[in-house]
């Protein structure tokens, strides 16, 4: 089934297996690719969401407390964001720990749609939010949201609010987050607003620290990237073999993950032989820090309009409000 049809039926959908031929061919792709890469999205497993979960309750990752804190502080005027009947469409919903906050303040909402690559995992939480929310309708749907994907039908003509929360954008390279905003832009449609978290611009320690707790969460939510390529594409990574690397890159002001090989050794995956010399890598995440005005600029070039900016008082975080006041970007010829 396509991705297109997955998302047009709004789940059900086979659980982590959105796409496994896509999966396979990436992965091949990123480990026969010079320097090796494996592409972030692939961390999200039913595994990997758990493991991100913990992640947000870490003393060292600042992120989610910051941005709850703002959010918190600004709930009521993300709520006057919502017109009567209006629908929330959030991209890469995880446990929706934060949207609880929008959706017990906007009092407008009719529909809440969850968008997330982790299929089962998405399910859960759906199931969850609908005992706790009977008054909003909840409509998951699993799908990549890097790729075009339709959004249910009964909320097309419903006013769309976008939220994009936890600096899943940072995920993204500059070019794919401008690519991503305008994406948001065609499925939100004109007069959308769109909320998003961005992670800041700070001291490399404190950035460092996020990214090398000491109970080693981060290090493992690295490594299900192999535990899932074993077990879904029958390899046989030996995981003590690998090592958790975090760092920020201060030319290009990102955190850098990395699995580096400890010895010299070959791993077959799906047919090929992928040969690691000692200390070489796979490059598995960037998480791209910005300014206010560096990604004000990004959302400009995507056709969005900054309206509102807050940020915590460390200035550790931001969260931006973006209105679409034009016509929405068409897709650029191929
Ligand atoms: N919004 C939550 C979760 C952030 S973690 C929060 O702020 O805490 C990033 C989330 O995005 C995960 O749930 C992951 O499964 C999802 N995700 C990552 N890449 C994705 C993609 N390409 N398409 C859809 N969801 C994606
Ligand atoms: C989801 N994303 C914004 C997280 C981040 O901080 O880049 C993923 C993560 N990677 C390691 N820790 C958390």
């Amino acid at each position: 089934m396509s991705m297109t049809a997955l998302a047009r039926t709004a789940l059900p959908v086979e659980p982590d297996r959105l796409d496994a031929t896509a999966f396979a061919a990436d992965v091949v792709a990123g480990l026969t690719a010079m320097p090796k890469r494996l592409p972030p999205k692939y961390f999200y497993d039913s595994a990997g969401s758990e493991l991100f979960e913990r992640i947000t309750t870490l003393p060292e990752y600042y992120p989610t407390r910051c941005e709850l804190g703002i959010l918190r502080e600004h709930a009521d005027d993300i709520a006057d964001l919502a017109p009567t009947g209006s629908a929330l469409i959030e991209f890469g919903s995880g446990a929706s720990t934060k949207t609880r906050i929008v959706l017990r303040a906007a009092k407008n909402l009719a529909t809440y749609v969850p968008v997330d690559i982790s299929a089962e995992f998405l399910r859960q939480q759906a199931d969850a939010l609908k005992s706790e929310f009977p008054g909003i309708a909840m409509l998951p749907v699993a799908a990549d949201f890097g790729r075009p994907f339709e959004l249910p039908v009964t909320v097309r003509s419903a006013p769309r609010i976008g939220f994009f929360p936890g600096s899943t954008i940072g995920n993204l390279e500059p070019h794919e987050a401008a690519a991503f905003l305008r994406q948001a832009a065609r499925i939100l449609g004109r007069g959308a607003r769109l909320v998003v978290g961005v992670d800041l611009i700070k001291d490399a320690d404190v950035l460092h620290n996020a990214y090398n707790d000491s109970q080693g969460v981060t290090a493992q939510f690295n490594k299900n990237l192999l535990v899932r390529i074993n077990r879904e594409l029958g390899a046989r990574f030996n995981l003590e073999a690998f090592e958790h690397h975090a760092f920020f890159n201060r030319e290009r002001n990102r955190i850098e993950m990395h699995l580096a090989s400890l010895k010299r050794q070959r791993v077959a995956v799906c047919g090929e032989r992928i040969e690691f010399k000692v200390g070489e890598t796979i490059h598995t995440e960037n998480s791209y820090k910005y300014s206010v005005e560096s990604f004000s600029c990004l959302a400009r070039g995507a056709g969005w309009t900054p309206v509102s900016t807050w940020t915590d008082r460390n200035d550790y975080f931001s969260v931006h409000v973006l209105s679409l006041n034009d016509e929405p970007p068409q897709p650029s010829a191929p």
